[in-house]
């Protein structure tokens, strides 16, 4: 019953997927699937249709499309209403050009391949030489001391842009922003320690220490999408100008919730006060022993109980 060209079936038909075509062509047997995935579980009501083009046993072409894209379900933008008009047109598409069908076309980023390290440091400062700069290059030394590997990612010198919302990255695991986040999201699965130092700005991280967070969402579509998973312990050393823990509030909360996100495991944070007088933080008593302790205790061994 699949094999009649040109008939469609529904979703009790098949079993599988919401709509099913075969279309016979000079270039072979093409299958075209409409597929519903709830992603309720990640988000509430989130849900993706995938159209895919099958060519005998081989997915040539996929495109996806799920209700967070949209504010809006009852509208033009509805998303099920675009994907079955993406079904339909792809029909009509694979019957009139089945040679445009033949090889896979794929749509995915790949990350790039820059070697995975044990320990990943974000520097949120937009000061190259600053706090933060020298407590990441403290950090930095304190894993080379333990005999692991580790990369300092200097944030300012990147060309990292805000996420815009799109929830593409749910679809198919990626982001289709083109910018220097990959290497990001591409070091942050493979490392056990991921440090974040950061300065406090205006009670909260700096911009572009926030648009990568914000960014890293990827990585959290990654992990529902494609089973990709961060395990890390985390560690926050950030510093301010004023006194006391109430500079500290919402960095410790925003980056909390990064962690958190991403599953990675946080250690209690190290926050340095008082830059407004004291200027340069290695002029201040005990603290690179305190920084330096708080990441050692994250390389002992964890008792996973
Ligand atoms: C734009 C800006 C906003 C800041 N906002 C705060 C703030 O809200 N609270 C605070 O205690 N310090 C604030 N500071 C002071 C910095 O946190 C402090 O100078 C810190 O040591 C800078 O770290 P860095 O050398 O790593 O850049 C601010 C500094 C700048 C430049």
């Amino acid at each position: 019953m699949l094999k009649a060209a040109g008939r469609e079936m529904t979703r009790m038909e098949t079993g599988a997927a919401e709509k099913i075509r075969i279309i016979e062509t000079p270039e072979g047997t093409f299958t075209l699937r409409l597929v519903l995935d709830d992603l309720g579980g990640i988000y509430p009501g989130m849900i993706r249709y995938t159209v895919e083009v099958i060519r005998g046993t081989v997915t040539v072409y996929t495109y996806a499309i799920n209700t967070y894209e949209s504010a809006r379900q009852d509208t033009l933008f509805d998303t099920r209403k675009a994907a079955e008009v993406v079904f339909t047109r792809l029909a009509h598409d694979v019957a009139a050009r089945p040679h445009r069908y033949t090889r896979p076309k794929v749509f995915t980023r790949p990350l790039p391949d820059t070697g995975v390290v044990d320990v990943v440091i974000l520097q949120g400062s937009p000061r190259r030489f600053g706090n933060s700069a020298k407590v990441a290059s403290w950090c930095d030394d304190e894993a080379a001391r333990a005999g692991l590997t580790s990369r300092i990612f200097y944030l300012q010198e990147m060309d990292i842009r805000p996420c815009v919302g799109c929830y593409v990255c749910y679809n198919q695991g990626y982001c289709p922003i083109d910018d220097d986040m990959p290497s990001i999201i591409g070091a942050l699965p493979g490392a056990s320690v991921v440090v974040v130092c950061t300065p406090v700005y205006t009670g909260t991280v700096p911009a572009t220490l926030k648009a990568v967070i914000d960014r890293c969402q990827w990585l959290h579509a990654r992990e529902n999408v494609l089973g990709k998973e961060v395990h890390a312990r985390g560690l926050l050393v950030a510093v301010a100008g004023q006194q006391g823990t109430r500079p500290f509030v919402c960095v410790t909360g925003v980056v909390g919730m990064f962690m958190e996100n991403l599953g990675i495991l946080p250690a209690a944070p190290v926050l340095i006060g008082g830059l407004d007088r004291a200027r340069d933080v290695e002029k201040m008593d005990g603290v690179e022993d305190d920084v330096r302790a708080a990441l050692r205790a994250l390389f002992a061994p964890q008792n996973e109980g």
